[in-house]
């Protein structure tokens, strides 16, 4: 099924997320790293993007450009319709409460606050109106209805990255970006965890980006974006377990040819 043509959403097929030759190094000198090389990309929204690499290929950077919680040092970044680059860090910080959500691998949830108050956190951050009603139906579509006065250390992992996407999801951002958000959990949690993520963009036209390294939770996606040493090299539509885990076991291969024609 592909939800852009399915879904009756005038939002559909417009673009949510733009990358262009956006490169960022750590570092200066010998030392230098390239953690992104020039990398163009970009999503329509409601579309679910995996982005998956070895370790240090660049991708935890990659989504922090863009979503705006790093400056790339050339290059721009474009999020649903809006520059990224050159805007000061207040008038970033004020974007991304409105319109980006995140969820992490370790959670990030407040120890002292209930299930419903660290889902309700980022609308009092941002001075935004607590509509309780709404929050309460999150909690109750993540399935955490029975919940919401619990502390965190009263729930499993799976639970508390179920509170991640609930926090993520109450301002109704147009994009979320998780970055490893089944890295932590046992594989029926994370199944939770994606089929959320995926009902996120193909029933309500939010377009993810989530990292990964497991070829089960890129099968989630629309698509899988490679990327390897900083730099795309190859993008799969329609992924499937075997089909992504065939792909990276070659992913080496990849990157050596692109280093030899200089791409
Ligand atoms: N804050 C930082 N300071 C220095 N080097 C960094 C920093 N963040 C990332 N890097 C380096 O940039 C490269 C890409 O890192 P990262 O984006 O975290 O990769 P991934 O998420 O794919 O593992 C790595 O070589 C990493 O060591
Ligand atoms: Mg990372």
């Amino acid at each position: 099924m592909n939800p852009t043509t399915t879904r009756h959403d005038p939002e559909a097929g417009r673009e949510s997320l733009r990358l262009t030759s956006v490169s960022k190094s750590y570092g200066t000198g010998a030392g230098a790293v390239t953690a992104l090389d020039r990398v163009t990309l970009d999503l329509p929204a409601g579309s679910f993007m995996a982005v998956m690499g070895p370790s240090g290929s660049g991708k935890s950077t990659l989504l922090r450009c863009a979503a705006g919680l790093d400056t790339p040092d050339s290059g721009e970044v474009v999020v649903d319709g809006e520059p990224m680059t050159g805007r000061s860090e207040a008038a970033l910080t004020k974007f991304r409460r409105k319109r980006i959500g995140f969820v992490f691998q370790q959670y990030n949830l407040l120890p002292t606050l209930t299930v419903y108050q660290n889902t309700v956190l980022p609308l009092r951050l941002s001075r935004s109106r607590v509509d309780r009603e709404r929050a309460l139906r999150i909690l109750a579509e993540v399935g955490l209805g029975d919940r919401v006065d619990h502390l965190p250390d009263q729930l499993s992992g799976g639970q508390r990255q179920r509170v991640a996407i609930a926090r993520a999801l109450v301002t109704g951002p147009r994009l979320v970006f998780a970055d490893e958000p089944t890295g932590a959990l046992d594989l029926h949690s994370a199944r939770d965890v994606l089929r959320l993520l995926r009902e996120a963009a193909a029933l309500h036209g939010q377009t993810v980006v989530m990292v990964t390294h497991d070829p089960v939770a890129a099968s989630y996606a629309d698509f899988v974006q490679f990327l390897a040493d900083g730099r795309l090299v190859g993008r799969m539509s329609s992924p499937t377990v075997d089909a992504v885990a065939e792909r990276l076991a070659h992913l080496g291969d990849t990157v050596a040819q692109a280093h030899r024609v200089g791409a």
